[in-house]
């Protein structure tokens, strides 16, 4: 089987999600030994179709732009027997780029009229490769893909060549849960091979791909946090990654929302420990961490012998959370106090982003 597998992100250095997630079902294909060419959109030069109708007049199946898309893209298209459309969300549909892709393959059409199905339809001129359609979004709602799903379903259903629709709601959240991190993305592998070896994705593998992974309360109090971050820092969330900064929570539900990502669990063991922090300042309050088969849950207030306690003015915490205070210093310079088991504190701490 030959798949041109399209990406439309615009996004590169790792940060896209379409290219995440259409780079394992990539793999899935090509192990079950079809052959994959990927084509990242953003790299080629693709004219808008201007609506001249010289591809159905005087070059009947020929565009009169010369670019990547006559060039190389449509002949490529042509000789497929499966197209990926894989598109971030835009505005609840495809972005530019890929509509831009779509309406560059007007050739493959002829002029005329016929009525199908009780619709009214083109002819081809080419047989067209089936479709599989693949995107991300931001937002944690299914329902968020329903205008594409609706668009892709009537534009690809003439040919009744749609074979499958591969939607990953919340992934810019993807990674603050490595194990669902993992099962989505093995399940992306499991889809493309299931595309190759049976035309179709399984109700199990798509449910695996579209598993919750975020409850709303934490997607926006943990969203929140990072955008005033950016905001505040003036950074981009590309810049934000590569300067490898850490969100600064702003009151303690962000703060018991955004802690738990930089500890680090293993020294616990099969043990059980409690974490206490008792803060001062403009966010006087408290807040308990239980970490327990690597699993870590927050809870308001205190509970009885905690095995670490912090007594700390909440703003210097987040200057050492955000790493714009030195944790040891401050220590030293006695400006925070640690009760019980500092041995383990510093190794719960050994991670980049715990303070
Ligand atoms: C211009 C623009 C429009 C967007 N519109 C939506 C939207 O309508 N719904 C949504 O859930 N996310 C939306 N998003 C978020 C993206 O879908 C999300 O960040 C996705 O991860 C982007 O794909 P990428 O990581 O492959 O670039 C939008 C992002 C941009 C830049």
């Amino acid at each position: 089987m030959k798949i041109l597998a399209l990406n439309s992100s615009p996004r590169t250095g790792g940060q896209s999600k379409t290219e995440l997630m259409l780079n394992h079902l990539v793999a899935g294909m090509q192990e079950a030994g079809a052959e994959v060419e990927v084509v990242n959109l953003r790299e080629k030069k693709i004219e808008k179709c201007i609506g001249c109708y010289t591809c159905w007049t005087k070059t009947p199946g020929k565009c009169l732009h010369k670019d990547d898309m006559t060039k190389e893209l449509f002949p490529k298209w042509l000789n497929s027997d499966l197209a990926v459309y894989a598109t971030p969300l835009y505005n609840y549909t495809l972005n530019a780029e890929m509509k831009a892709f779509m309406e560059r393959t007007l050739p493959f059409l002829e002029p005329f009229f016929e009525q199908r199905d009780n619709r009214s339809v083109h002819p081809v001129r080419h047989t067209p490769p089936d479709a599989v359609v693949l995107s991300v979004a931001g937002f944690i709602e299914m329902p968020v893909f329903d205008q594409l799903s609706n668009y892709v379903q009537f534009l690809f259903g003439r040919h009744n060549g749609l074979l499958a629709e591969i939607y990953r709601p919340a992934a810019e959240t993807l990674s603050r849960d490595e194990n669902k991190k993992e099962t989505v993305l093995a399940a992306t592998i499991q889809a493309g091979r299931e595309l190759v070896n049976s035309r179709q994705v399984s109700a199990e593998t798509l449910n695996q791909i579209q598993q919750p992974i975020i409850d709303f309360q934490t997607f926006a109090l943990t969203g929140n946090i990072f955008w005033k971050t950016c905001i505040a820092e003036g950074v981009t969330p590309k810049e934000f990654r590569e300067k490898n900064m850490v969100p600064r929570p702003d009151s303690i539900e962000s703060f018991m929302a955004l802690f738990p990502d930089g500890l680090n669990t293993k020294p616990v063991g099969e043990g059980k420990t409690i974490l206490q922090f008792n803060f001062s300042g403009e966010v006087a309050d408290s807040c308990t961490f239980s970490i327990e088969k690597d699993k870590v849950s927050a809870e308001q207030g205190h509970k009885e012998n905690p095995d670490i306690t912090i007594e700390a003015p909440f703003e210097l915490w987040m200057d050492i959370m955000t790493r714009k205070a030195d944790g040891q210093q401050m220590f030293m310079e006695q400006k925070y106090t640690v009760s019980g088991d500092l041995e383990l504190m510093i190794q719960l701490f050994q991670k980049p982003n715990a303070g």
